[in-house]
């Protein structure tokens, strides 16, 4: 495999010899036959019925499944209705991600709107200002996009180094719906945008608002006005009954509970984005407009809240790979820290602005890894070590880090956040 690293000799002597990997690992996972009362055994779920078909009109994960689900950092925010929690990536497979463990952001709480009472307005410098009911909203042509959705802030707390344990939490701030919605375009069309209008000022109606300026052009492109996620209506927490879903662009621009789009000549700032939303450099200036979420990767499993219990042997390597700025071509894992790379399986289709599987099969022989995971886009994009990131943008800002994360698998399976110098 090709070696990209440009570490030295000594870490690899600190990681010790045989990594073995890739190739067909496809021998030795399954028991020889053996007295197994699993197996010889007429077991309880086969000598009596199971639940009759009505036991859940809306199921729920199986309890021994009640471990998936979002947590928060209590420290990390003063109140839960101004505050994060996390999806639980550890632990889910494929790219979707259920509504029900999405991580939520909420700056005032999730508010309860009924479709009734549901109304969007178009306001600003369009030829007719409109306000939509939500049953307006459905007679529009329709379309879907999958998309992810990645708060700014996500890895915030690791700019200083490795502080928590599991991706669930490191880089959890993030989810991956299919959306059904109406294109934004069309509903601009519909008021007529006048020649001035420059920019897109989107509302929500929790007492927050969120509000947030974009680009009239990224309106105009691949902006949907949502109200199904993954094929059904939206849940409260995720905007309810429609959000913005802005493909690409940093999860404070997808507004929920959208109540209002206004255009204007330039962008309107709200008090909040110009204190918070920006990148604050190490010479006091600051980063601003960065929507654009810049490619990143983490591998999910292994990882600290996803340690190897079953030894040394076959062992699947997954993760997750995504880039606001299209599509993910690539994803190299390393098993020693950086020092060699091999290129890992993007499984399943590969979305533009959307989560993207990647696995690698190795024969793990029992000693410790250092696993990383780097992500290429479709624009040549490579993603940065945390190094390269903190030289340039230094250790004041809290927003967008993308960086390489590092998990130390060792001997007994179990699995840390670390970094390597
Ligand atoms: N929209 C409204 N109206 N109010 C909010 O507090 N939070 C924003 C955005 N949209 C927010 C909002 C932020 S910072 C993020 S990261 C995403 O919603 C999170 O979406 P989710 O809660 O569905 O995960
Ligand atoms: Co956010």
């Amino acid at each position: 495999m090709s070696e990209t690293g440009k570490k030295g000799a000594s870490r690899r002597a600190v990681l010790g010899a045989g990594l073995a990997a890739g190739g067909a690992v496809a021998a030795g996972i399954a028991r020889a036959q053996s007295a197994d009362p699993l197996i010889t055994d007429v077991q309880d779920w086969a000598s009596s019925f199971g639940d009759a078909v009505d036991a859940a009109p809306y199921g729920t994960p199986i309890h021994f499944e009640s471990h998936v689900v979002r947590r928060n950092v209590e420290w990390l925010t003063e109140s839960p209705v101004s505050s994060i929690n996390f999806t639980p990536i550890h632990a889910l497979e494929g790219t979707i991600t259920p509504q029900g463990c999405a991580f939520e952001r909420h700056h005032s709480g999730a508010i309860e709107l009924s479709k009734q009472d549901y109304r969007l307005m178009i306001t600003g410098l369009v030829e007719q200002p409109l306000v939509f009911t939500y049953e307006d909203l459905t007679r529009f042509p329709r379309s879907i996009t999958t998309a992810f959705c990645e708060c700014a802030a996500n890895g915030g707390m690791e700019w200083g180094g490795a502080q928590l344990e599991g991706c669930q939490f490191t880089q959890g701030m993030i989810h991956n719906m299919e959306y059904t919605g109406v294109p934004l375009r069309l509903l601009l069309e519909e008021a007529g945008v006048k020649p001035e209008g420059k920019w897109v000022y989107a509302e929500g109606a929790d007492a927050s608002s969120n509000g947030r300026s974009m680009p009239l052009e990224k309106a105009m492109d691949d902006v949907l006005v949502a109200f199904y996620a993954n094929g059904e209506a939206l849940r409260k927490e995720h905007g309810y009954p429609v959000r913005l879903v802005v493909p690409g662009f940093e999860g404070n621009m997808w507004v929920k509970w959208l109540r209002r789009i206004g255009v204007y000549d330039q962008a309107v700032e709200s008090r909040e984005e110009t204190s918070k939303y920006t990148d604050l450099m190490p010479d006091g200036r600051a980063r601003k407009w960065t929507w654009v979420m810049d490619a990143k990767s983490v591998i999910t499993s292994p990882s600290p809240q996803a340690p190897i219990r079953h030894g040394k042997g076959p062992l699947v390597v997954t993760g997750l790979a995504w880039s606001g700025h299209g599509k993910i071509t690539r994803v190299d894992v390393s098993l020693d820290g950086g020092v060699t790379w091999q290129e890992a399986r993007l499984t399943g289709d590969v979305k533009s602005k959307a989560l993207t599987r990647f696995h690698l099969d190795i024969d793990w022989d029992g000693s410790e890894l250092f696993l990383q995971s780097r992500a290429v886009d479709e624009t040549g994009y490579v993603q940065p070590t945390k190094n390269q990131l903190r030289d340039i943008r230094g250790l004041n800002n809290v927003y967008h880090n993308n960086g390489i994360q590092t998990w130390w698998v060792r001997a007994d399976g179990e699995v840390e956040n670390v970094e390597i110098a």
